[in-house]
């Protein structure tokens, strides 16, 4: 009986399952899981827990599949999901527009080098039986030729992707998240998240702290836990060592592309 008093009352504010209104979009192993447990702290934001994979793999299943995967909101309250994949995915660029073309697109990134080791980490703990990483890297054996044909490698020269992605969406519709200082410091970067979306400032300084054993940042409380807690073991492993020539190689690998995709962005991240 007040469930039917309270729609008389408010229409408006009735909890529906709505589009996305913010997509993360990428990149794969920078940090978008963290970035979506982080913003979803804030009570203006609702967000799937799940990757929905609709723009890339479940296209076909039509926009009210879609629509039923998103969470509940109130009215004002912002709708969200994060598929990595889409990113790279060379058909999701002109879904995505169709779909909305004043979408907000949210990207993580991360040095391609730490991001190549952390998404090979995460392949070797499915599959013991993998080469070295630097094997897999470089072709021949010596520190030389890149495998620019290894998925690891290719995922990392951002600015190929985000080109496509320029294609149909202006620049003031991203905000590039820096995986660093999502780690370092991820009320400074949640304050940007926040403000591109035009939220309040509500996640702070005081829902992070940094746990020492884990090496990362994690979370004092939340909406659906009240007690301290880190993200997952998956989020933030033990990264084999790497060669450092491997790695200077690695660097000056992407160096170019680092260059190019700074000047698309407007944003110097530091990396090499
Ligand atoms: P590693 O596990 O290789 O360290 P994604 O969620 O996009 O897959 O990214 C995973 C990466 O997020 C982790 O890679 C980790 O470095 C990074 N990360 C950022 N903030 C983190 C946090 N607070 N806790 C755990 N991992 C975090």
């Amino acid at each position: 009986e007040s469930a039917f008093k309270y729609r008389l009352v408010n229409p408006q504010n009735l909890s529906v399952r709505r589009f996305p209104d913010v997509l993360i979009i990428g990149v794969k192993k920078s940090g978008t899981r963290a970035l979506l447990e982080f913003i979803r702290l804030h009570p203006d934001v609702r967000a799937a827990g799940n990757e929905i994979h609709f723009f890339d793999r479940h296209y076909s299943f039509g926009l009210n599949w879609y629509r039923k995967k998103m969470p509940p909101t109130m009215s004002g309250q912002l709708t969200m999901e994060k598929t990595p994949s889409y990113f790279i995915t060379s058909s999701v660029p002109g879904r995505v527009f169709k779909f909305n073309p004043k979408i907000k697109l949210l990207l993580v990134v991360r040095n391609p080098v730490t991001r190549a080791i952390s998404d090979y980490t995460q392949a070797f703990s499915k599959k013991k039986d993998m080469k070295k990483f630097e094997e897999l890297v470089f072709v021949n054996g010596s520190y030389e030729v890149v495998d620019t044909t290894y998925g690891a490698i290719k995922i990392g020269v951002y600015a190929k992707y985000l080109e496509r992605w320029l294609k149909y969406f202006p620049l003031s519709q991203f905000l590039f998240i820096s995986g660093e200082r999502l780690i370092s410091d991820p009320a400074a970067e949640l304050y940007r998240v926040q403000d591109f979306l035009n939220l309040k400032r509500v996640i702070t300084e005081k829902h992070f702290y940094f746990n020492s054993t884990k090496g990362f940042p994690c979370l004092l409380k939340s909406e659906s836990k009240a007690t301290p807690h880190c993200l997952g073991k998956t989020k933030g492993r033990i990264h084999p060592v790497i060669d450092d020539q491997a790695i200077e190689r690695l660097n000056e690998f992407y160096r170019p592309f680092n260059q190019k995709f700074y000047q698309m962005t407007l944003i110097n991240f530091g990396w090499s």
